[in-house]
């Protein structure tokens, strides 16, 4: 930001960067150690050790669920796992060529009027848990056979049997997944579940503070998510390595982006001064499975951008960097990475929402005006 304003505005801080808008329970990023905890627990452990259920458990309902509290939020998301006819028909009006995130938007809008809760008042608590649970359980059949309707497919039924993951691959696919491939997607929707008060959270919690309804915020949520400064960076970062296409080309593509001032897609961070926590394991997980499938670009010019952005530009790759090729090496279609995206952050959203609403106040910043003031209206005749 200019000096100038900074000086005359000492408040005013640009898009609300270092400025505290709330306190939470739910996650904590540790920028200088790299770190990302939620309610207490690195994310690391939890999707190396846990699962994207026992996250999605733990961030709406605050605690890691036992034995027995696991069998039965699987059990609920199973039987939770279908959406009406209505979604379906709605799916089907949208144009072949709509962008999934228009169409996993539109889902929700549909499917609020259809939740058992839909007349609760916003601030009833367990009314919220119980549709913060439809809405995890649905977000990944809505995406997936939408997926499958622009296809001109019919929808599948879920199989009961499926967690999230697999829900989703088995939907998208018409087959069963294998088991590589619903581990990588299960610590992926981990990994993007939850990220504090970034823009679609933020934009989420605006939205509910006025006691509007759990559904509208989520689809605030989408509907910010979709940028591609936030959530469709990790489309565009997959466009970006499909350019390069060889490791040969990669310095030279940096050089140039560089030269021309363009923004890096799956590069920086308003928070992470130095690695996005996340993307050091997605990272990992994206090599391995080059090498797993015979196709080890990607990792190697990752390595170029990596190291030219850093020595240059003090720039490290966020989340969404090794994301893209992880999804790419799945056979996921690229358009479909920031709907993964929602699969997984309904459940951070949810829990923000939640919370937000356990001790609510109207969420309303102040502008500085500088317009003109104060002037003589001139009658039309004049003007
Ligand atoms: C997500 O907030 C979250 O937590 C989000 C997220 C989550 O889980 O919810 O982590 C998910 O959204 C990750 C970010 C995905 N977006 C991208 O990858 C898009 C590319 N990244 C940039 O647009 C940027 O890094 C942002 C938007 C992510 C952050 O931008 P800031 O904090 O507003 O920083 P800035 O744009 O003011 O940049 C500061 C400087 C500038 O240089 P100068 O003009 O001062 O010389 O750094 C440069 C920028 O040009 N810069 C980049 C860059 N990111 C910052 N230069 C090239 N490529 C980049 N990617």
């Amino acid at each position: 930001m200019s000096a100038t304003l900074t000086d005359k505005y000492p408040n005013y801080s640009p898009g609300l960067e270092g400025v505290i808008a709330g306190i939470s329970t739910i996650s904590e990023i540790d920028s200088d150690r790299s770190s990302l905890q939620y309610r207490g627990y690195d994310v690391h452990d939890l999707a190396e050790s846990g699962s994207f259920e026992e996250t999605a458990y733990l961030l709406i309902f605050g605690k890691l669920p036992n034995q027995a509290e696991l069998d039965g939020f699987k059990k609920t998301l199973s039987s939770e796992r279908e959406v009406p006819e209505a979604v379906y028909t709605a799916l089907k009006a949208l144009p072949k060529d709509a962008h999934p995130m228009d169409a996993i938007r539109t889902g929700f809008s549909v499917l609020a009027p259809f939740d058992p809760d839909y007349e609760a008042v916003a601030t009833d608590d367990a009314a919220n848990l119980r549709k913060a649970v439809r809405i995890i359980a649905k977000a990944g059949t809505m995406v997936a056979n939408g997926h499958r309707i622009r296809q001109g497919l019919e929808p599948i039924k879920p199989n009961p049997a499926h967690n999230t993951a697999e829900n989703f691959l088995h939907l998208m696919t018409g087959q069963e997944p294998n088991a590589k491939t619903v581990e990588v997607m299960d610590a992926s929707l981990t990994l993007y579940a939850e990220h504090g008060f970034n823009a679609s959270t933020f934009a989420c919690r605006v939205t509910v503070a006025t006691l509007s309804d759990l559904y509208s915020g989520i689809v605030t949520g989408i509907g910010t998510l979709r940028g591609p400064l936030h959530g469709g960076a990790n489309e565009e970062a997959m466009k970006m390595l499909l350019d390069i296409d060889q490791p040969a080309n990669a310095q030279a593509w940096i050089d140039d982006a560089l030269e021309g001032k363009k923004k890096i897609m799956g590069f920086g961070h308003r928070e992470y001064k130095k690695r996005d926590s996340r993307a050091i394991y997605l990272t990992k997980v994206a090599k391995e499975l080059g090498i797993e499938k015979g196709d080890t670009r990607f990792g190697d010019i990752a390595d170029i951008l990596e190291h030219t952005m850093e020595s240059r530009k003090n720039i490290f790759p966020n989340v969404d960097f090794p994301a893209a090729y992880a999804y790419y090496l799945l056979g996921i279609p690229i358009d479909l990475y920031t709907p993964i995206f929602v699969i997984a952050r309904v459940s951070g959203w949810s829990a923000h929402a939640i919370e937000q609403l356990r001790n609510n106040r109207l969420i309303r910043p102040k502008a500085i005006y500088e317009g003109a003031a104060n002037l003589e209206f001139p009658p039309l005749a004049d003007r």
